[in-house]
């Protein structure tokens, strides 16, 4: 965020800790729990949102080399992230023209993909250089069969892929007024630190929605990460469908006596971003940690949760190595331990079908908005 801007999110801040007050929705919302589990809703969220909209899978460092690669399971659907030689960012389906076996599996740098069943090559321009016994193929065009590449674009240090193919993606459009905060952190310039993934059953939005209100942490965080933060106090900004919360450290008291222009926000703070539809970012002093959470087993009651750390610099030195793993440590037992166990009774209560809605009070704005930004982008 700019700094003039930092400094009058800084007042709202103590505007609300001086009030008592939190962002406030103009209504209350009642949200049914078929959101959670009709098939026929999930099936239109599997195709709009995890097919046809541009889905954020990374900070740029998670391929930072040319020939770097990973392999991503988008609900079900294998793609395969590549920085080609010439540093551009390329996606495609990690599916063989042959007999569709996966041709790249993990991560790590490669100069070409071999498939493992028949040894089809690919170059990392997605170009089938090589088919063993290409005779018996009948003179099979080459250069109509390279692997099926999708849109994928890299601004601001992020990566986007609409993994069904479609239009070409721009960044800044998607955003929707949100790249002039972000093009301020410099994400381009972090380094990946780990991932990790988390199998959860529970409906995919339960996790973006976990971080959508501080309202929770004074009470289900009680004996973690309560005492860190100011509860049920969080600004809510929203661009487009994504959404910002700036949720206020305790020791953020300390800038009262500083003058403005010292007043930094993040280490006063945790920047939570909602990148629609299904990832959060959570940007704080030390590192960044990524949360994308895709459906899992074709079911609306089973989520993969796929959790990126980046960090300002490389994490080399072993007390570097500490401080990463004590702060991300509170984060995953905060999340995973807490939030998470939590979510998954909730989706076992929409299952069992004893209640037919939940209730969005007026200091979860971001809650109201992600549904209402949902129910648009399914029937748009
Ligand atoms: S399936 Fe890839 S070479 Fe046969
Ligand atoms: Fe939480």
């Amino acid at each position: 965020m700019h700094q003039d801007a930092q400094v009058a999110m800084i007042h709202r801040l103590f505007g609300h800790i001086d009030a008592g007050t939190t962002s406030y929705a103009d209504t209350i919302q009642h949200n049914p729990i078929t959101r959670y589990t009709c098939a026929e809703q999930f099936s239109r969220e599997r195709q709009v949102l995890f097919r046809e909209t541009p889905l954020l899978l990374g900070l740029s460092a998670r391929i930072a080399n040319p020939g770097d690669y990973v392999v991503e399971d988008v609900d079900g659907l294998s793609i395969l992230l590549v920085r080609d030689r010439e540093g551009g960012v390329r996606a495609y389906h990690n599916i063989c023209r042959h007999r569709a076996a996966p041709v790249a599996t993990g991560a790590g740098n490669a100069r070409r993909f071999t498939c493992p069943y028949h040894a089809w090559t690919y170059g990392l321009d997605g170009a089938l250089k090589a088919v063993p016994d290409a005779d018996s193929f009948d003179g099979i065009c080459k250069a109509e069969n390279g692997l099926f590449e999708v849109p994928a674009a890299e601004r601001h240090g992020l990566i986007f892929v609409r993994p069904g193919g479609g239009a070409a993606i721009d960044v800044d459009q998607h955003l929707a007024g949100l790249e002039d905060d972000v093009s301020t952190y410099d994400f381009d310039t972090f380094h990946h630190y780990r991932s990790l993934t988390i199998e959860r059953q529970m409906n995919w939005k339960l996790c973006p929605e976990t971080f959508m209100e501080g309202y929770h942490l004074q009470y289900l965080h009680r004996n973690s990460v309560g005492s860190i933060f100011h509860s049920n106090l969080m600004v809510f900004d929203h661009f487009g469908p994504h959404s910002r919360l700036t949720l206020p450290r305790q020791r953020i008291a300390n800038l009262r006596d500083k003058p403005e222009s010292d007043w930094h926000l993040v280490p006063e703070t945790a920047m939570i971003y909602t990148f629609f539809p299904n990832v959060t970012l959570v940007v704080q002093a030390g590192h960044v940690e990524m949360w994308r959470s895709y459906p899992a087993d074709g079911v609306p009651g089973a989520s993969r949760v796929q959790v990126s750390v980046f960090t300002p610099e490389a994490v080399e030195a072993e007390k570097a190595r500490a401080f990463y793993e004590k702060n991300i440590d509170l984060a995953i037992r905060t999340v995973d331990g807490e939030d998470f166990p939590l979510s998954e009774h909730i989706q076992t209560g929409h299952g069992a079908g004893a209640h037919d809605a939940v209730i969005y009070g007026r200091n979860e704005p971001a809650l109201i908005h992600y549904h209402q930004s949902l129910v648009a982008a399914l029937t748009g």
